[in-house]
């Protein structure tokens, strides 16, 4: 099989707080995003002092979205990833009437999709709670913060349900386990029980929208999101293959729960031995049943583990600070480049879960330097992209079943972790420059051409 199936969907992915700017129009509320102008781990800043932060017009893609839209349908897009930001629907978040001009921007951008042919594919919320959540509920430790994010989900059901046919819960709702605050709004000083019983509202949480996305929108599919951690074992030793499992566990814990509606008994062990206390009712039990239709995740990296514990402090890296592998080739940010463990991932979820996989984020955040004439050769990118395709061609070929592949950041957007935007992930590059300055234009590089050539030829050129 040199080609993809025909009805793989082919396109990309962002999250509003990346391009959206427009931070205070629209009626839009304040959200965690917004206070932390240094990225996701960086401190909190509550914008009283005029802060500059990058994320305030971002790439400004609440105005110019047609314009993009344009370029992303000239690379034959069939579908965007895009994340609805809550506080644009629920400035504060638990309001119990929706704002209007919020509603009313989403609508013209999905029309806009529609009219190029673009399905939509929205997260419900991507690293950007609103913020009166934090400061007068406590986050998600609350369990009232799940009856707020309900009401959003069936509002935003009702409203777009005719437009939209694919929705996804929480981004990478493992990432709690990193970053407490963006993933559940907890602050400073949390305990590991106060984590698990705020991850445990949302999952809860996650399983009421899939609930009610069923009964509001029958012919729609909803999945989970994931980020898929693969790690591997330093070594063969015994130790190091038992601590890889447990470390995986970490992350598939998200899945286990999601997909098969119950908790596993490993993760009712690691409560136990760490004396964590959550809550869980039967009526959330009862809840947690409603498990997803599809299962997302973004991939772009793997790492390893030891149990050696004084080489575990000596080296560690990367987002996730895992181990480096000594095998792999890093990007100027450390995150090791590893193709064959998308193919590796995609077996893993689909022998764990037998559910249908979508790889909505992959991609490689590099500088880029426009030539003399203003051109942008990105031949790193092309590479990575082009690798990691291939092995999802493998993946497809073992017999998993994979619905499709939106890129991370089809267009240069402000990144997660330290909210720079000269680490560029586009086939579009925008001119705008980690100090604020450029005029925000968008030209088309290298790669804009070789994924559009992937698409039209259903990936037969890679
Ligand atoms: C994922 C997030 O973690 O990775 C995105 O869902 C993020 O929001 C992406 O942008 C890449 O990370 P970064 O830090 O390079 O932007």
């Amino acid at each position: 099989m040199k080609q993809f199936p025909t009805d793989f969907l082919w396109g990309g992915a962002v999250a509003a707080n990346q391009v959206e700017g427009a931070w205070q129009e629209g009626g839009k509320g304040v959200s965690t995003s917004d206070v932390q102008p240094h990225g996701i781990f960086g401190e909190v800043n509550q914008r009283h002092d005029n802060t500059f932060s990058l994320k305030d017009k971002a790439i400004d893609f609440y105005h110019r979205y047609p314009e993009d839209i344009a370029l992303m349908s000239e690379m034959g897009f069939g579908i965007l990833r895009i994340s609805i930001a809550w506080t644009r629907i629920f400035p504060k978040g638990d309001e119990l009437t929706p704002c209007e001009a919020g509603l009313a921007y989403y609508d013209k951008l999905f029309d806009e999709l529609e009219k190029h042919g673009i399905q939509a594919m929205v997260t419900l919320s991507h690293y950007e709670m609103p913020w009166h959540l934090v400061t007068e509920y406590g986050g998600w430790v609350n369990r009232e913060v799940i009856t707020c994010f309900e009401r959003y989900a069936k509002v935003v059901f009702k409203r777009y349900g005719e437009k939209v046919k694919w929705w996804l819960t929480f981004n990478e709702i493992n990432m709690s386990l990193h970053a407490p605050l963006t993933g559940v709004g907890l602050q400073a000083g949390c305990t590991e029980s106060h984590v698990y019983q705020a991850i445990h509202h949302q999952l809860v949480a996650s399983a009421l929208a899939v609930r009610a996305c069923h009964l509001l929108i029958p012919n729609a599919k909803i999945g989970n999101m994931l980020l898929g951690g693969l790690v591997y074992p330093l070594t063969c030793k015994p130790n190091d293959v038992f601590e890889t499992l447990q470390e995986n566990r970490k992350w598939l814990f998200f899945g286990d729960v999601q997909c098969r509606g119950t908790y596993p008994g490993y993760m009712l062990r690691y409560f136990r031995d760490k004396k964590i206390d959550v809550v869980i009712t039967d009526e959330d039990k009862q809840t947690l049943k409603h498990t997803v239709d599809f299962i997302s995740f973004s991939y772009y990296m793997t790492g390893c583990v030891t149990a050696d514990k004084t080489l575990n402090k000596q080296i560690r890296g990367n987002i996730l600070d895992m181990v480096p592998n000594p095998h792999l080739r890093a990007s100027e940010w450390g995150w090791q480049i590893d193709p064959v463990g998308l193919r590796t991932l995609l077996n893993v979820l689909w022998d764990r879960y037998q559910k249908p996989l979508f790889i909505v984020e992959n991609g490689l955040g590099a500088k880029d330097q426009p030539d003399a004439q203003g051109e942008i050769s990105d031949d790193y990118r092309i590479d990575y992209l082009n690798d990691h395709l291939v092995q999802v061609r493998e993946a497809l070929q073992d017999g998993v079943e994979v619905l499709g592949y939106t890129s991370w950041g089809p267009i240069d957007l402000i990144s997660a972790s330290k909210a720079e935007i000269s680490k560029r992930y586009g086939f579009i590059y925008v001119d705008r420059h980690d100090d604020g300055s450029g005029t925000l234009a968008r030209s088309r590089k290298k790669s804009f051409y070789w994924y559009q050539e992937v698409i039209r030829t259903h990936g037969a050129s890679l």
